[in-house]
């Protein structure tokens, strides 16, 4: 994909029609729709916002383009729609790429010298970006220039380019594998955490309104408790169940329409779909609360040992129904009761805990 494809105008954005739609996958879609795009329509994270708040205005005040940002934390938290709202605040575009989009230096060198003054660049999953493209980076942030190399062999010579004062907003999964000089040169470096559920009730009856279905307060209280603390989770959740209400039941979202159609499409009220079950019934029953290595454990599941550690188990470990010690995977009594089973005798599903832990 070449990067002109990726540009995305954040000014008066056109919810029903994005940009590239035909690219877009329909879910894509309905997250434009009911994106707030604007600070104060941003529910929770309140820290963040007040933080941002101050550092838009301070920018604004003084004519500058804003510090570059770092939003980091788990998928689905907001740091997509943070990045829109800083140029819809900002007043500027936006321009969205991605670490693993921008394969050469080139590509980058294109993207920011055809940047305008002020101009948001967001580049989503910046921990992935190569070392080349990481290299154009530095002095575009530090001195908004960029050097390139002009001819090969013996005559090469590079010349250095100026681009234009623009704000890079970078967004992570993993905070971790941001390397330290790329880190250190963001101006404001935000954490998102997972959401209270009285915040996830608000975007619940929000997106409710932007997606046409009367939702009540219970309704939204009862999708916002499965929603496993995600502002996503908690709107696909509500797209689902809309479908259930307009279908099966009479078109309002109620707590019991919420509950059916929850239960319907397998979503327990810990927020656990059949897969996080299935797994701790494999603990639980197959191997009768042993502690289970991760490989094995895939292997019963039928899924990639990658999979289960980045999608299935971090939210099962922040429940507490999950434990991982040094010895394998461990149940805990609190899985054995969420799927209604009896603790094995002699073990409590955390015994594992007792025995000498061989930490790294
Ligand atoms: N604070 C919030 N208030 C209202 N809606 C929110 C909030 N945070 C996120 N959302 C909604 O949740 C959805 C996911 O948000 P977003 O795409 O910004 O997450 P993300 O952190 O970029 O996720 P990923 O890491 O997967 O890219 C969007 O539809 C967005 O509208
Ligand atoms: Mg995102």
């Amino acid at each position: 994909m070449s990067p002109r494809r990726e540009v995305v105008a954040a000014q008066e954005p056109d919810e029903e029609r994005p940009v590239h739609p035909e690219a877009a996958p329909p879910e894509a879609l309905i997250e434009a729709g009911v994106r707030p795009r604007r600070l104060d329509e941003f529910v929770g994270q309140a820290r963040v916002r007040e933080h941002l708040s101050i550092v838009l205005e301070a920018a604004r005040r003084r004519g500058q383009a804003v510090d570059h940002l770092l939003f980091a934390g788990p998928p689905g938290l907001g740091k997509t729609t943070l990045a829109g709202i800083v140029a819809a605040e900002m007043g500027t575009s936006l321009r969205v790429t991605s670490g693993p989009a921008l394969t050469r230096g080139g590509d980058l060198a294109a993207i920011l010298s055809d940047l305008e003054e002020h101009d948001v660049l967001f580049i989503d999953e910046i921990h992935r970006l190569n070392r080349a493209v990481e290299e154009i980076l530095y002095p575009a942030m530090e001195d908004y220039a960029i050097d390139v190399v002009l001819g090969k062999g013996p005559t090469a010579r590079s010349v250095r380019l100026e681009v234009p004062r623009f704000t890079l907003v970078g967004a992570t999964t993993r905070s971790g594998l941001v390397t330290g000089p790329l880190r250190d040169r963001f101006g404001f470096v935000a954490h998102l955490e997972h959401y209270e559920e009285a915040e996830l009730e608000i975007i619940v009856v929000r997106a409710g309104q932007r997606l046409g279905v009367t939702c009540t307060p219970e309704g939204a209280v009862e999708i916002a408790r499965r929603a496993r603390g995600t502002p996503r989770l908690a709107i696909r959740l509500l797209r689902r169940v809309r479908d259930f209400v307009e279908v099966r039941s009479g078109g309002v979202i109620t707590l019991e329409s919420a509950r059916d159609g929850c239960e319907l499409f397998g979503v327990d009220e810990l927020g656990l779909d059949r897969l996080d079950r299935r797994l701790l019934e494999v603990l639980c029953v197959r191997f009768a609360g042993r502690a289970v290595g991760l490989t094995t454990l895939a292997m019963s599941l039928g899924e990639e040992p990658d999979t289960l550690e980045d999608v299935y188990e971090p939210y099962l470990v922040r429940t507490g129904l999950l434990l991982r010690t040094p010895r394998g995977r461990v149940a805990t009594s609190r899985a054995y009761g969420h799927l209604g089973l009896a603790v094995p005798s002699g073990r409590d599903g955390t015994s594992d805990l007792r025995l000498p832990l061989e930490l790294p």
